[in-house]
């Protein structure tokens, strides 16, 4: 028995990384899995059937049941292929994660425009996409323990100040996950939004040495344990179960063998008047209320 038997996943960029890992797990534990990846480079460019061939073929090698998708999740009209692809091939749809995604790192100041828009494009656009036509499935056949996973970063949690086109899709997916959460939860499905750590070749391109990120010398592969793509696979197969049901608009952490749970935001200070703040007293008052909490360590970044 495993904890997904009879259910039916999506999981975009499936092909490497800690989508692939996901998409294994799921399938080991009896899910059967669309295999969504367009096999490009890291910044998007390109495609390429290999690496959602070389999952499904991982997956069906250990007895389990996937199909391969090579649609990009940025093209709006191609998403509702793959959500038809689902249900086409196994004839319902429980699962839909989110992985796909692209890098262009560049400091706000140099950053093009089509730099910021190709990010937002697949890490923003693209969740959006896919979570459309799957709700409306899930809309209308209310009868299920439908689940929603999103990928969100570190980057857009605490600022990423080399990354502000992936920092902002990255934070935005959580808003939209929120709002996910908030209006689909009628319907049976839960929201939630991870945010991973792994060695993969996306985090290979951040400029410090492969070594200290576990990677062997010369391959795209992690040799630390801890850094290890498969660790975040796992607590997602839970999220992606019946059991989780109680779990909704949440953002978890999965990176080595520490799993997190984030806080939700909170109003910590507030200043109130009976009457319209003049820009003197606003300004007198938010620098002795709110400047000691800031300097106490609510700081960007922490
Ligand atoms: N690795 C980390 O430490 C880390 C940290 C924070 C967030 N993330 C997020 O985790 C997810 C997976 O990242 P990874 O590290 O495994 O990267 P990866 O590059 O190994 O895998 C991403 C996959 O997405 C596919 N992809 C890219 N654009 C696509 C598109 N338009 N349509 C379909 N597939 C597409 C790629 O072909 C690739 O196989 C991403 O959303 C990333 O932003 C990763």
């Amino acid at each position: 028995m495993g904890m997904l038997d009879n259910r039916v996943a999506i999981v975009t960029g499936a092909g490497r990384g800690i989508g692939s890992e996901v998409a294994q797990l799921f399938a080991a534990n009896g899910a059967s899995v669309v295999v969504n990846d367009l096999g490009g480079a890291v910044d998007g460019t390109g495609g390429e059937a290999g690496p959602a061939d070389d999952t499904v073929a991982a997956i069906r090698d250990a007895g389990g049941n996937a199909v391969a998708n090579y649609t990009s999740v940025a093209d709006y009209d191609g998403a509702e292929g793959i959500i038809q692809q689902a249900l086409d091939e196994y004839g319902r749809l429980d699962i839909l994660v989110n992985v796909a995604g692209n890098l262009r790192d560049r400091m706000v100041f140099n950053m093009t425009e089509e730099e910021w828009d190709a990010v937002v494009a697949v890490h923003m656009k693209g969740t959006f996409n896919t979570t459309k036509y799957a709700s409306i499935y899930w809309r209308a056949n209310r009868e299920g323990h439908y689940r929603l996973i999103n990928f969100t970063s570190g980057s857009g949690l605490h600022g990423a100040p080399g990354q502000p086109n992936y920092a902002a899709a990255k934070l935005g997916i959580v808003g939209f996950t929120y709002s996910c959460a908030n209006a689909l939860g009628r319907y049976g499905v839960t929201s939630n939004a991870i945010g991973p750590g792994a060695s993969t070749r996306m985090t290979d391109t951040v400029p410090t040495d492969r070594r200290t990120r576990g990677f062997d010398e010369d391959s795209e592969t992690t040799v630390d344990p801890r850094r290890s793509p498969a660790n975040v696979a796992v607590p997602i197969v839970y999220m992606a179960s019946e059991a989780s049901d109680w779990m909704n608009g949440q953002v978890i952490r999965a990176m080595g063998f520490d799993i997190g749970l984030y806080s939700q935001y909170k109003l910590i200070r507030e200043l109130s008047s009976t009457e319209m703040w003049s820009v003197e007293r606003a300004a007198e008052e938010m620098e002795r209320v709110f400047r000691p909490a800031i300097e106490a360590g609510n700081v960007v970044g922490g």
